[in-house]
């Protein structure tokens, strides 16, 4: 393991430049204009997998983008580990509040910056850079390894669980790992041992048949863009609880024990209400910030329009308004249950005069998995090795529905071995993923896969 330590370390700049080449790769999963790219990204890191000595890298289609499949066998007498990862990446946007542009990455004080950094190029190469140091130095790996990298994350995973169902013996393993959450701050080791689930739905309100004069008409229309403005005012009361009837019915409570042990973690509500520029934190009553965005349910509105949105004014009266809506779930609700029950809240408030269109987008299971088993130690031994300090465990607001796949599907437990940090800007301007971060997560990893089989 120290060979390969030291290998990782004498390589690290040319870790970087790789990585930068992958970045460039506007693997954008979102949007169909970027089809070729996404493509282009799929191919390089199964190249790329080739190159650093994987035995068998396949590119498999899908209905949607491919998914790159690879495997390292080394003796069955050893544990499988399966590494999941996405190479697709967030659209760019708002291009103006880039400092640099989103696909030429370049280093400023110590960290990387472009779309993808941290979310999942780079914490998906770490995987492959720990291999490689391994393989170069001692000619094998001490876990056998499989690699399942999919490119529709950002956009809902879509033909992931069928691809998974249908290769059950393919994907066969003991445990998965993956690199796409945080750690609890700068230095500050964690496992997460929780994610919350997704339900996102949008909805259209259609009042009159066209667009109308607002002097003609005003007065007399009830207004889809007001409608629906309340519709979306009226989904929380004035403590921040959600009002769709049933919301909370499966929600497991928070036990006093986690809730000490969330007490317990460094982290400031200040600091967070000022890094966020806000004035206060509103969470529900009676929950503090770090449990209101981890271990509680939520539901935003994500955009919101219909009628004029240029420049100036035109008076006009809109025949339709839109929004976008996402919830964000906690164990036991499921995206199925709560999609209904925000499809029930429209169609029993929308007001008798107006048409709804309502589109289940897509959701995703939360989880919470197994804190206590021999991956768990060993990537907990892991990461202290590789930061000086024990990992705490945390939960993050955040959604990876494929641990529940795995989980249903495989029956295997995740081992959520990741290395950003909240301050990434993951999915805004100006992501970046710090170098110390990506040097110890690639240090972890070669720990984890040394100390795995003794457990
Ligand atoms: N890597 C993120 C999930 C994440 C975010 C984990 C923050 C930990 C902290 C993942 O790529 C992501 O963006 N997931 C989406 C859900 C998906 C179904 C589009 C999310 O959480 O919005
Ligand atoms: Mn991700
Ligand atoms: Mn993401």
């Amino acid at each position: 393991m120290e060979n390969a330590l030291q290998y990782a370390r004498t390589n690290f700049d040319h870790f970087v430049t790789e990585l930068e080449d992958f970045l460039r790769i506007p693997s954008i999963s979102t949007d169909p204009e970027y089809g070729p790219d996404v493509q282009r990204a799929a191919h390089w890191i199964a190249d790329h997998l080739r190159h650093i000595g994987i035995q068998r890298v396949d590119v498999m289609e899908t209905p949607g983008h491919p998914i790159v499949y690879g495997e390292q066998f080394v003796d069955a007498a050893l544990p499988t580990v399966l590494v999941y990862g996405h190479y697709d990446v967030q659209p760019p946007d708002p291009l103006e509040l880039w400092d640099s542009p989103p696909f030429e990455p370049v280093i400023r004080d110590g960290k990387i910056y472009a779309r993808g950094t941290s979310d999942d190029k780079g914490q998906l190469f770490m995987h492959a850079k720990a291999a490689e140091s391994y393989m170069k130095t001692s000619g094998s790996l001490p876990v056998n390894i499989k690699y399942l990298i999919e490119g529709e994350e950002e956009n809902g995973s879509a033909s992931l669980p069928a691809f998974i169902s249908d290769n059950r013996d393919l994907l066969a393993a003991d445990v998965v790992m993956i690199s796409d959450t945080a750690l609890f701050g700068s230095g500050v080791p964690a496992i997460t041992y929780g994610l919350r689930g997704l339900a996102y739905v949008e909805v259209t309100l259609t009042g009159p048949d066209r667009d109308l004069h607002s002097g003609i008409y005003g007065g007399a229309i009830e207004n889809p863009i007001n409608a629906l403005a309340r519709l979306i005012a009226g989904l929380h009361d004035d403590k921040h609880r959600v009002l769709i009837p049933g919301f909370y019915d499966h929600v497991i409570p928070l036990k006093q024990e986690e809730r000490d042990t969330f007490a317990s973690l460094p982290f400031d509500d200040k600091e967070w209400i000022e890094d966020v520029g806000v004035s206060n934190a509103r969470t529900e009553d009676g929950f503090t910030v770090l449990e209101a965005t981890t271990a509680r349910p939520a539901i935003d509105c994500n955009g919101i329009w219909g009628g004029y949105t240029g420049d100036g004014a035109k008076t006009v009266l809109a025949s339709k308004a839109s929004a976008k809506i996402s919830a964000r779930l906690v164990p036991n609700q499921t995206p199925e249950e709560i999609t209904e029950k925000i499809r029930a809240y429209f169609e029993t408030n929308v007001p008798s005069t107006m048409k709804l269109e309502f589109r289940d987008l897509h959701g995703g299971h939360a989880v919470l998995v197994d804190t206590d088993s021999p991956a768990m130690e060993a990537a907990s031994e892991a990461m202290e090795g590789a930061f000086g300090e024990k990992p705490y465990f945390t939960r993050t607001g955040g959604s990876i529905p494929v641990v529940a796949d795995f989980k249903r599907l495989l029956g295997l437990e995740t081992v959520l071995f990741g290395f950003g940090l909240d301050s990434d800007s993951i999915h805004s301007p100006n992501e970046c993923f710090g170098l110390d971060r990506f040097q110890a997560g690639i240090e972890s990893i070669i720990r984890f896969m040394h100390i795995y089989p003794t457990k």
